[in-house]
């Protein structure tokens, strides 16, 4: 039941922080993850990989996106990722040592478990799939398994489905990370990330205690028939799925770019009549990133800003900042997704859109 709450979206928006230490529970040790949870042979398998292969459909896809600037960075492995649909129906090349992964909430979805059969006939060392439904088709597929324990989602946008997913990719990082001779994540680091994982669920909830201020942001484009989402590095996946949240909730047309790639079109759009929103951590792109903002805002364009509360972005003229608490760089595409949820929330309800059911869209694709 939706107990307190209007729409299940919402409930399952707030379950997060609950959701997101169930996915954690039982998997860490004090400086690492515990390799086990992936399955007894998972240790042996990821010593042996040397190149991934990430295929998933819509917001797993973003997931999977994410993942890649993980695995590249802390793990040193190279990744592709690709939407299953394209994937199935290319003849792709799987060089030597590549481990084939999937990602599925439902685990039915048909696109995603035709790559996985396709790809078994492919040469790849093993499959892994990243799952919410225990006992599903892709489960039962794959050789290793490791279930995201978001609970039943019956939101059709998926929200706790999607950042326990990235809690799933996290512990794939780390775990390949240790399995491997020369991955880049020193001991020190990676117990860093480890303590930062054990602090997500009070830090989730105050950012989620921020629903009201979002909630007044909302009321800005309510009205509105396009907008613009910005990020850069893993935050640009993170735009993406801010940016499918509000299409299919809001129907407004939302659109992602790398931020870096303003200037080579999408600033042509930029008026005041097509919000900006963008989501601005404290890593090493911030500069940049600033920049971007800059572009935006000399053409008249409208800024809403997701920033970490030490990097000194304030709210000013036609710039509206909302301030996140500061975590982790490694793990700030999890928290920024919450804002960008609560936020198509939001203009969807102000909109009177069915948001459980969107239109048009189904919980689980089990056809192509
Ligand atoms: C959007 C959404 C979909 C699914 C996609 C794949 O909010 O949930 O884009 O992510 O249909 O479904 P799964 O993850 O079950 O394979």
């Amino acid at each position: 039941s939706k107990g307190e709450y209007r729409h299940f979206m919402l409930k399952e928006i707030y379950e997060q922080p609950a959701v997101i230490s169930a996915a954690l529970e039982g998997r860490l040790s004090d400086t690492g993850v515990l390799v086990e949870s992936f399955g007894p042979e998972a240790a042996a398998l990821f010593a042996r990989t040397r190149q991934i292969h990430i295929i998933a459909c819509g917001t797993s896809y973003h997931a999977g996106l994410v993942a890649r600037y993980w695995l590249e960075r802390y793990a040193g492995v190279p990744v592709q990722v690709e939407v299953a649909s394209e994937y199935r129906y290319r003849y792709p090349v799987v060089p030597e040592g590549t481990l084939f992964v999937t990602l599925s909430q439902s685990g039915e979805t048909a696109d995603t478990l035709a790559a996985l059969r396709y790809a078994k006939t492919l040469g790849y060392i093993g499959a892994l799939g990243i799952c919410n439904v225990p006992g599903s088709s892709l489960v039962r597929e794959s050789d290793l398994t490791l279930m995201t324990r978001a609970g039943p989602e019956i939101g059709v946008a998926s929200t706790k489905a999607f950042t326990t997913q990235l809690v799933a990719l996290m512990l794939f990082t780390l775990a390949l990370a240790k399995c491997r001779d020369k991955a880049p994540l020193s001991a020190d680091e990676q117990t860093k990330i480890v303590q930062a994982l054990k602090t997500l669920m009070p830090i989730c909830q105050q950012v989620l205690a921020l629903d009201s201020e979002i909630e007044t942001l909302s009321q800005a484009f309510a009205e509105k028939h396009h907008t613009l989402f910005l990020g850069r590095g893993a935050h640009y996946p993170i735009a993406l799925e801010g940016a499918l949240k509000l299409k299919e909730i809001s129907y407004i047309h939302a659109e992602a770019y790398p931020a870096g790639e303003l200037k080579h079109g999408p600033l042509a759009l930029v008026d005041s009549e097509m919000p900006v929103i963008s989501v601005a951590p404290n890593d090493d792109l911030l500069e940049k990133l600033k920049s971007n903002l800059q572009e935006v805002r000399a053409r008249g364009g409208e800024l809403f800003v997701f920033a970490d509360e030490n990097v000194g972005i304030h709210a000013q003229d036609g710039i509206q900042v909302l301030h996140l608490p500061h975590i982790h760089e490694a793990l700030a595409p999890l928290l920024y997704t919450l804002p960008l949820q609560l936020l198509s929330y939001h203009v969807a309800v102000l909109r009177g859109t069915d948001v459980d059911q969107p239109r048009n869209l189904a919980k689980s694709v089990t056809v192509e």
